[in-house]
């Protein structure tokens, strides 16, 4: 391994996109810190640049290309000043656009999927070193060798931190690009993950989320070589000591089944909150997006969830204007809003992804139609959000401090409902969970006062 200390670099990291994407960035970062590289928050000067890019919604080449633009000229200005910088494009519009990538802007040395930046190390030296190779296009879509290469968990999270448990998508919804940008479903094995939890855990995380395109359809490699699911991996990653919370995301309805259900009621660890997209609430278009549910089975879902767990918190999401959605399609999107009440939510008006089967649908949508019927769905679920958390005035509720501001004398946290929350009180309490009284609530947000602020404070 290289001798970090002597030779120093300067790594920039833009991340686009998912939290997934966020986990790959910091990952990057890992494996290329014994190397030298050290994470730095202004491009200018950097050694290498990496643009981590998602490509789920509409313009996202665009975008790319855009910032390539600016960011070329510090590459430009370094390279006048006898440096050098090295531009790669990471992530999802790589995967998907590699070639195009390359070919349009001869600037770029490096293009790399989801599945091959365990391989920046060899990337890099055969760009700068004895190979001498020009440009390198990596999009291999083997996941199994990826999370094996990954160094140990050594970034700081800090207190609420993701934790990729399952990657790719077998499911083909008509309208997304991820089966073809992340590739097939992968589950990292239990031991795997429970070692990076304890890692975290060591650093300071109090909550990890367990991150997955499909994450409820994990199925991996077990503490007794069986195959686990999810419900058994929380189970065993809440009996680690100094972990008070875990979620979960993104989940699809179809592998909600029972156990996992129960685990909402069984597992204190596991916080009552969850992220489950129907993306429309018509059977007609949840046909024609390859959803594989209908709405019933949703809402009989949420219905099994609440039985478990009655105070249980939802999130969604919704996309308006799929090819074929009448007024009727999308009033049946609302009304499933208007059932489930949504503690939040979010909407996108339906955009063609260049090589999935939607992108060929006739029957199109005009998009000022869609933005109507986006603006509509999105007040409609503002009001449930708002709703949610007006209800939540004059309650007590144990909250997460994550983060303090620069002054220390004012808190930001969660609630176990995923709720941001404002309170004032003294930067110690960072890490902790303490009891608040909820004063006031907004759309996005809620305020509040420490319950027993004296004893807290004391035991903190
Ligand atoms: N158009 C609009 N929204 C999309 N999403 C995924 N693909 C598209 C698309 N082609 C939305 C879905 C998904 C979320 C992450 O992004 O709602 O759940
Ligand atoms: Fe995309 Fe559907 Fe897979 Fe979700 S379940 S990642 S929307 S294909």
């Amino acid at each position: 391994m290289p001798n970090a200390e002597n030779n120093k670099k300067k790594l920039f990291i833009k991340t686009w996109g998912c939290q997934m994407n966020v986990y790959d960035s910091r990952r990057m970062a890992d494996i290329l810190r014994p190397f030298g590289y050290e994470v730095s928050e202004e491009p200018e000067d950097a050694d290498m640049m990496i643009l981590n890019t998602c490509h789920i919604r509409e313009k996202a080449t665009d975008k790319v290309f855009s910032e390539l633009g600016r960011m070329r000229r510090l590459k430009d200005k370094k390279e006048a000043e006898g440096g050098q910088m090295l531009m790669a494009v990471a992530g999802c519009v790589a995967q998907a656009e590699g070639d195009f990538i390359i070919e349009r802007a001869p600037y770029v040395d490096l293009v790399f999927g989801p599945q091959t930046y365990h391989e920046l190390p060899e990337m890099i030296a055969k760009l700068t070193g004895a190979y001498g190779q020009d440009r390198i296009v990596s999009t291999e879509l083997d996941t199994q060798t990826k999370f094996d290469a990954l160094p140990e968990e050594n970034n700081k999270q800090g207190v609420t931190a993701f934790l990729s448990v399952q990657e790719g998508c077998d499911k083909f919804c008509t309208f997304c690009v991820v089966p073809y940008t992340r590739g097939g479903e992968f589950s990292r094995s239990v031991e795997q993950i429970v070692n990076e939890a304890k890692a975290l855990i060591d650093n300071g995380a109090r909550e990890i989320t367990l991150l997955g395109q499909n994450v409820n359809a994990y199925h991996g490699e077990g503490k007794d070589g069986k195959t686990w699911t999810l419900p058994l991996l929380i189970e065993e990653l809440a009996k680690l000591d100094g972990l008070d919370r875990i979620r979960y995301t993104t989940s699809h309805p179809r592998d909600m089944d029972m156990a996992l259900i129960e685990a909402h009621r069984d597992i204190e660890k596991l916080m009552p909150y969850l992220h489950l997209p129907i993306q429309s609430g018509s059977n007609k278009i949840l046909k024609a997006m390859n959803r594989k549910h209908e709405r019933d089975m949703y809402l009989d879902i949420i219905a099994d969830l609440r039985k478990a767990r009655p105070d249980i918190a939802m999130s969604g999401d919704f996309i308006v204007g799929f090819p074929g959605e009448t007024d009727q399609d999308f009033e049946d999107t609302m009304d499933i809003v208007r059932q489930v009440k949504y503690a939040s939510g979010y909407s996108f008006k339906y955009s063609a992804r260049p090589g999935t089967p939607a992108a060929n649908m006739t029957n199109l949508v005009r998009e000022d139609v869609k933005a109507e019927r986006l603006a509509a769905l999105q007040n409609l679920i503002n009001e449930y959000q708002l709703d949610f958390n007006t209800k939540c005035i004059g309650m007590t509720m144990p909250v997460l401090f994550d983060r303090a501001d620069k002054a220390g004398d004012k808190l930001h946290g969660r609630t176990a409902y995923n709720q941001a929350i404002h309170v004032p009180g003294p930067a110690r309490l960072m890490g902790h969970s303490a009891n608040v009284i909820i004063t006031g609530a907004f759309a996005n947000s809620l305020t509040g006062t420490l319950e027993l602020q004296e004893s807290v404070l004391k035991s903190a």
